[in-house]
């Protein structure tokens, strides 16, 4: 029989090292848990990056996948489909937008949603030929294609892999002057954006950024694209993390949570008018829009608004921040985050840094995982019960305890 340790080391002998994950080996998952291949259970508080948040292998949306994987998998766009229609009539009215582009993984969706912008800048802004510019923030995190990378400010992320695609802007974060000045430009196309940013670490913006950041935006004819990949699908306790400000963005991207991390799908949404910019041949993706997506995307919004995740989240978020900061911890600098979308700085010490937390969690059956050295995510499914909760909590504080 393989041990832990045996599929370790098989996946770092044949895999890329283009990951350092806390060393458990998981084998199953249901709702909320996961078991490694000893048995071991776990509370799931990483949820696949905000993926599964309807819980692991959600009978409903595993259904959908089989189902339809027994009888059509893949026509490709070259030959319309019958369940395609459906599954963008039903997120277009879900989310409110006249039209979507399906697409797989979530930097996809924002390589979309970059192009799409270009192309309205061209043909409607009438912006010069090659002189568009799209305006991004600081600290950003929106994927790992060349475009992106070229646009992150984290030189994990970006060393060594120019030369970098020009015509971006980079602006503080949560800084509304920097953006009025970025927007003097008149070659600005759009602004991208977190409406918190994820992976950076949680960072929520100032109460009335988003509205003010979105109206200069229209006033500047500049379309706001909003990329709530991570945010978005009830994370942070409502739908899209753009609806604590009612701000709808003129771009919405979309991915992760769309298929409650069953299978890879993505979405841009927006309206005809910018939309229909890009024409038949300018834009696509071999298996974006395939009837399995389809399919699984439309049980995964469902179990959302059936399950109520968005009012789950927004309720028990306030407990989990109530919880961690009664814990009386040196090592605990700050708790932020909104809705179930949670962040724990840190202050690291030597045999106390927060990867020696997510380690002694493992142990004691949390599963969690360090970003930027000194911050903790927590980000459980969004169908965890207060009792969960409260019983994952216990055990989270039991760890700090011993590290007194
Ligand atoms: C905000 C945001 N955008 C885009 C992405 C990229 O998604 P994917 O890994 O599916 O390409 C992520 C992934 O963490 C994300 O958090």
């Amino acid at each position: 029989m393989m041990t832990a340790k045996d599929y370790m080391d098989r996946e770092n002998k044949y895999g890329a090292h283009n990951y350092e994950p806390i060393p458990v080996v998981l084998e199953k998952g249901e709702g909320i848990y996961v078991w490694d291949v000893a048995g071991k259970k776990y509370f799931d508080f990483l949820s696949a990056y905000s993926a599964v948040n309807q819980g692991h292998c959600h009978p409903k949306i595993v259904n959908a996948m089989v189902d339809q994987a027994k009888k059509l998998t893949l026509t490709s766009r070259a030959f319309y489909n019958d369940v395609l229609g459906e599954y963008e009539e039903y997120i277009t009215k879900y989310f409110g937008y006249d039209k979507v582009l399906p697409m797989n993984t979530g930097a996809e969706a924002v390589e979309t949603a970059i192009k799409l912008s270009r192309k309205w800048g061209y043909q409607k802004k009438k912006v010069k030929d090659n002189e568009a510019k799209i305006i991004v923030c600081q600290d950003n995190f929106h994927g790992r294609t060349t475009t992106i990378v070229s646009i992150s400010t984290d030189p994990d992320a970006r060393a060594d892999y120019g030369p970098y695609t020009p015509g971006f802007i980079t602006i503080p974060y949560n800084n509304i002057p920097a953006l009025e000045k970025a927007l003097e430009d008149k070659n600005v196309v759009s602004f991208l954006l977190e409406p918190i940013q994820g992976e950076a670490g949680v960072f929520v913006p100032d109460e009335g950024y988003l509205k003010k950041a979105s109206e200069l935006c229209k006033k500047n004819n500049v379309l706001f694209m909003a990329d709530e990949v991570q945010t978005g699908i009830a994370r942070t306790g409502k739908m899209l993390a753009c609806d604590h400000e009612n701000v709808r963005p003129d771009i919405l991207i979309l991915g992760k949570a769309v298929s409650g991390g069953v299978f890879p799908v993505s979405a841009v949404l927006s309206d005809d008018d910018i939309m229909l910019c890009i024409k038949p041949g300018q834009h696509g993706s071999t298996f974006g829009g395939n009837p399995i997506a389809g399919k699984v995307a439309m049980a995964a919004l469902e179990v959302v608004k059936d399950e109520k995740l968005a009012e789950n989240a927004e309720r028990l978020g306030k407990i989990f921040r109530e919880e961690f900061r009664s814990i009386k911890s040196d090592m605990i600098e700050l708790v932020r985050g909104k809705g179930l979308l949670n962040a724990v700085v840190i202050r690291n010490q030597p045999g106390k840094t927060a990867l020696d937390v997510c380690i002694a969690m493992a142990e004691n059956g949390v599963l969690a995982k360090p970003t930027h050295g000194n911050i903790i995510r927590f980000a459980p499914p969004l169908v965890i019960t207060e009792e969960q909760l409260r019983e994952a909590m216990d055990k989270i504080k039991e760890v700090f305890k011993k590290f007194e």
